[in-house]
C-alpha cells in the first residue's frame, strides 16, 4: 500500500561517497601550504573583566614561536571600527565580537591572544607561557535565576490573535513550563581556517562554513575589501547543523596573523573550543497554556518563551512561531523575549527554534489528550487545517495525515495503553509516543553555471557548501533528471566563492534553491540544443523546438523518433567546443506567493524504562517525512537517521553544564558532553509522503534537513509519559528525572 521510493533496494549514488570514505575529500585543516604556520588562541579564564596584564615574554621566546598577537600589537582591522557598538548598523563592519581587538573579556573561554608558531605542537606549548592578569566583574551566566527578573529582558516581541489568554476558559486545559539546556552542534569537522594574502588587498582562505559567499562577504566587509579579491573555498565540510552559518574568530584571526606575518596561518578550534566559539542552540523556558471543547477543538494557545543571547549581540529565533500556525485555533497568543547573559553568541543549530518550540508545543498537545481521554492522533487529526491560520494562505501542500497512517501501523500503535504505565515488557514500562515537526520551505535566489561539453559531458557550479547532507549527490540527480542523461557524466562543483552565488546551506533551503537553478538551467540547455540541432542537423531543419526532445544524449523529433541526432555529433557538426551558460533563478515566484510553504514530519517512538534504573531505551522509531519529491533516496533516508540520532540526543542526553560560579562550561567533551551511543539507536523506519509540491518550485522537492529532528524529542517524551505517567518537561530526561522508585 505505500509508495515504492521506500522500499527500493537503496543503491549507492552519492556521487562523493568513495572519496569520502578513502580520504580522498580534502577537509578546510588537511591543506597543507608551503611556508604554513599555525596559530592556536589563548582563553581567557574569567567570564567577564578586563585583561589588565598581558606577559608574552616566555610565549615569544619559546622554540618555534613566530609571533603572540593580542589587543596590544594587533594591526589595525578596518571593520573594527573603534566607534562602533558591538551591535553596528553600518555594513562595513564586523559584527560580533572582534578578536584580539580589545582587552575587555565577555565570556569564559574568550580568545584573548593568538599564538602564532611553526608547528601546531610548538604553537599548544606555548600556550602555558602567556600570563594574564584580570580586573574581574562579576558575571552573569545562570539562566534560570536571571530569566525570572524581567529587567534583565530584551523588550518582548508579542504576537495576538482573537482572545488572549483563551485556553483558559476551554472546558479542558494544561498549562506547563518546559526548559531546554544549551546543546551544542558538534560536528565531526572542527572549525578550522586557512587564510593567506595573495597582495595587499586580495585574499585566500580555506574555511569551514555553510556559506562560501557569506565568508567571502564577512571578510570583505572586515578587512576593507572588494569581495572578488576575497575568495573562499569550502569544498567539503565535515557537518555543521547551523554551526558554520557565519564566521566565527578563527576567521578574522587567521586574517589577521597571516597578513602580519606574511605566510599563510591556520587555525583549528579544539573541541573544547567548539562548546562555545563556535555557537549552539541557547538555553530556553517555555510556557504554553492549551485548551479544548470537550470535542478536542482547540480554543487558544497560549505560548511563551525566553532563550539566552550573549551580552554583546542578539540571537534570537522563532520558538514560539509554531503556535500560531500549525493547527486550527482562533486564539492564539505569543511572547518571545531574550536574556542576555556573560556568554558567547548562539547560533541557529538544527531546526532552530522549531526544535525547541516543538518540543513544548506538543507535549502539550498530548498531555491534553489525556485530560480530554483522546487518541493524541486523532486530537491532533481534529484541529488539523489545510490553511496557515496566521497568514490565511492555503499550504502549497501538507500530507500529515499520511504520515499519522503510515507511521500508526508501523510502530503498532494499537499496542499503546491508554492508560500511562499499564504495559509490561521484558521487566521494562513501555510506552508510545509521537509527535510533529515543522519548518519553512521556500526557494530563495541562486545562479549556476552549466558547461556542456563536445564529449558530452556536464558540469555545474554554484558557490554553495555541502555540509555533509548530500548536496552533490541531489545536485547531480536534478541535473540528471532534468537532462535526461546519464548520472555519471554529470559533475556538480561548489564550495568555492569563485562560482556563481549560491545561498549559504541553511534552514533546509538548499534543494529547493539551488536544485531549482540546476533544473532551469538544464533545461536552458535542452533549449540550445535544440535550436543547435535545427541550425546544423539537415534532418531538423524547418523543424519546430516543440516537437523536439533531449533525452539519453539523443536530440530526437517527438513525433518520429528515428529522426535523431546525438549531442555528441551536433557538438562537432556545429563546430562547439562547449555551450557555456550561467542562469539566476529567483525566489519568491508567482506561485509561491499565493501558498505559504512548509516540510512537515512526523516522529513515532516505541521505548522502554527500567523501573529500577529509570533507563530509557529506545525499542523502535518511525519517523516519516512530509517535503514533497525525494530527490535522492538514500541521502534523505540518511538525514531522517541522523535527525533522529540528533533528537535522540536532544530528548535524553545532550546539556552544557556551566559552573556558575566561574561561568566555565564544565562538560566541554565527548566524555562529559554525552551524546547518544551507537546501542541507543533502535532499528528506524524511515518513510517519505514522497508527493512532489510544484507549488514551491519546478523540482517539487523540499528540505528535510530541520524536519528530521523537530518535535523528535517531544515523541520520545510523550512515549516517557506514556510508559510511566511521568509528564517530563525538562530536556534530557534523564534516569534521576524518571525515577520511579520515589513515586
Ligand atoms: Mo541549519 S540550523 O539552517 O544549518
Amino acid at each position: 500500500m505505500y509508495n515504492n521510493i521506500n522500499t527500493t533496494i537503496l543503491q549507492d549514488e552519492r556521487v562523493d561517497g568513495a572519496d569520502k570514505t578513502n580520504g580522498k575529500a580534502k577537509y578546510t585543516a588537511e591543506y597543507q601550504l608551503a611556508n604554513l604556520a599555525y596559530g592556536v588562541f589563548v582563553t581567557s579564564n574569567i567570564a567577564k573583566g578586563t585583561v589588565k596584564e598581558l606577559d608574552i615574554s616566555k610565549a615569544i621566546a619559546a622554540p618555534g614561536v613566530l609571533d603572540v598577537i593580542y589587543y596590544a600589537n594587533c594591526p589595525a582591522v578596518p571593520g573594527y571600527n573603534p566607534n562602533a557598538s558591538e551591535r553596528p548598523k553600518n555594513v562595513n563592519e564586523w559584527r560580533g565580537h572582534k578578536v584580539l581587538y580589545d582587552n575587555k573579556v565577555r565570556f569564559f573561554g574568550q580568545p584573548i591572544a593568538l599564538i602564532v608558531a611553526d608547528s601546531f605542537e610548538n604553537a599548544n606549548a606555548a600556550i602555558r607561557l602567556v600570563k594574564a592578569v584580570y580586573d574581574k566583574e562579576e558575571h552573569e551566566t545562570n539562566f534560570d535565576v536571571l530569566r525570572k527578573d524581567s529587567t534583565k529582558l530584551k523588550p518582548a516581541v508579542t504576537y495576538k490573535r482573537g482572545q488572549e489568554k483563551a485556553f483558559a476558559t476551554a472546558s479542558k486545559f494544561i498549562e506547563a513550563e518546559y526548559n531546554i539546556p544549551i546543546e551544542v552542534h558538534l560536528p565531526m569537522e572542527m572549525h578550522a581556517t586557512i587564510a593567506y594574502w595573495e597582495g595587499e588587498d586580495k585574499i585566500t582562505l580555506y574555511d569551514k562554513t555553510q556559506g562560501p559567499k557569506s565568508t567571502q562577504s564577512t571578510v570583505a566587509r572586515t578587512f576593507g575589501l572588494q569581495e572578488k579579491n576575497v575568495r573562499v573555498i569550502a569544498e567539503n565540510v565535515g557537518g555543521g547543523f547551523g554551526s558554520g552559518l557565519r564566521s566565527w574568530a578563527n576567521v578574522p584571526a587567521a586574517c589577521i596573523a597571516s597578513k602580519k606575518l606574511n605566510r599563510p596561518v591556520k587555525i583549528v578550534l579544539t573541541r573544547p573550543q567548539m562548546f562555545n566559539l563556535a555557537g549552539y542552540r541557547p538555553q530556553s523556558w517555555q510556557k504554553i497554556g492549551i485548551g479544548a471543547d470537550a470535542t478536542g477543538k482547540f480554543i487558544g494557545i497560549t505560548h511563551e518563551a525566553i532563550s539566552n543571547t550573549s551580552k554583546y549581540e542578539d540571537f534570537r529565533e522563532g520558538i514560539v512561531n509554531v503556535s500560531r500556525f500549525l493547527y486550527a485555533v482562533d486564539n492564539v497568543d505569543t511572547k518571545y523575549n531574550v536574556l542576555p547573559l556573560d556568554l558567547s553568541t548562539p547560533i541557529w543549530m538544527r531546526g532552530p527554534g522549531e526544535a525547541s518550540g516543538c518540543f513544548a508545543l506538543e507535549s502539550a498537545i498530548d498531555e491534553l489528550s489525556y485530560q480530554l481521554n483522546m487518541d493524541p492522533i486523532d486530537l491532533r487529526i481534529k484541529n488539523f487545517t489545510d490553511i496557515n491560520p496566521e497568514n490565511k494562505m492555503p499550504f502549497s501542500a501538507i500530507n500529515l495525515k499520511d504520515c499519522y497512517a503510515y507511521g500508526k501501523e508501523k510502530i503498532g500503535w494499537k499496542s499503546r495503553p491508554t492508560k500511562p504505565g499499564t504495559l509490561k515488557e521484558n521487566g521494562m514500562y513501555i510506552g508510545y509516543g509521537m509527535a510533529v515537526g515543522v519548518f519553512g520551505a521556500g526557494k530563495g535566489t541562486a545562479s549556476v553555471r552549466a558547461v556542456f561539453s563536445k564529449d558530452g559531458r556536464l558540469v555545474l557550479e554554484c558557490a554553495v557548501s555541502d555540509m555533509g547532507p548530500g548536496t552533490t549527490t541531489s545536485m547531480t540527480k536534478i541535473a540528471s533528471t532534468s537532462m535526461q542523461m546519464p548520472l555519471d557524466k554529470i559533475k556538480f562543483k561548489l564550495g568555492d566563492s569563485d562560482f556563481p552565488a549560491g545561498p549559504s546551506q541553511g534552514g533546509s533551503g538548499t534543494t529547493s534553491t539551488v536544485g531549482s537553478a540546476v533544473d532551469m538551467a538544464c533545461k536552458t540547455l535542452q533549449q540550445n540544443l535544440k535550436e543547435l540541432a535545427i541550425q546544423f542537423a539537415p534532418s531538423f531543419a524547418n523543424k519546430l523546438i516543440t516537437e523536439m526532445e533531449v533525452k539519453n544524449e539523443y536530440v530526437f523529433l517527438t513525433t518520429d523518433a528515428s529522426v535523431k541526432i546525438s549531442v555528441i555529433d551536433l557538438m562537432k557538426l556545429s563546430n562547439k567546443e562547449v555551450l557555456d551558460i550561467t542562469i539566476t533563478s529567483n525566489g519568491n515566484n508567482p506561485s509561491q506567493m499565493k501558498y505559504t510553504s512548509n516540510s512537515f514530519s512526523a516522529h513515532f517512538v516505541k521505548l522502554g524504562v527500567n523501573p529500577k534504573t529509570g533507563k530509557v531505551k529506545l525499542l523502535k522509531v518511525v519517523t516519516t517525512g512530509d517535503n514533497g519529491k525525494v530527490i535522492s533516496p538514500k541521502t534523505a533516508r540518511s538525514q531522517m537517521l541522523g535527525g533522529v540520532v540528533g533528537g535522540i540526543g536532544m530528548a535524553l542526553t545532550e546539556q552544557v553544564q556551566i559552573d556558575h560560579t566561574t561561568g566555565q562550561i564544565i562538560n566541554s567533551s565527548f566524555g562529559t558532553y554525552q551524546v547518544p551511543l551507537h546501542s541507543m539507536i533502535p532499528p528506524i523506519d524511515v518513510w517519505f509522503v514522497d508527493k512532489p509540491d510544484y507549488n514551491v518550485n519546478s523540482i517539487g522537492a523540499k528540505g528535510l534537513g530541520e524536519i528530521a529532528l523537530i518535535g523528535f524529542s517531544a515523541a520520545v517524551a510523550n512515549a516517557v509519559y506514556n510508559a510511566t505517567g511521568k509528564r517530563l518537561r525538562d530536556l534530557p530526561i534523564t534516569p534521576e528525572k524518571i525515577n520511579l522508585k520515589k513515586a
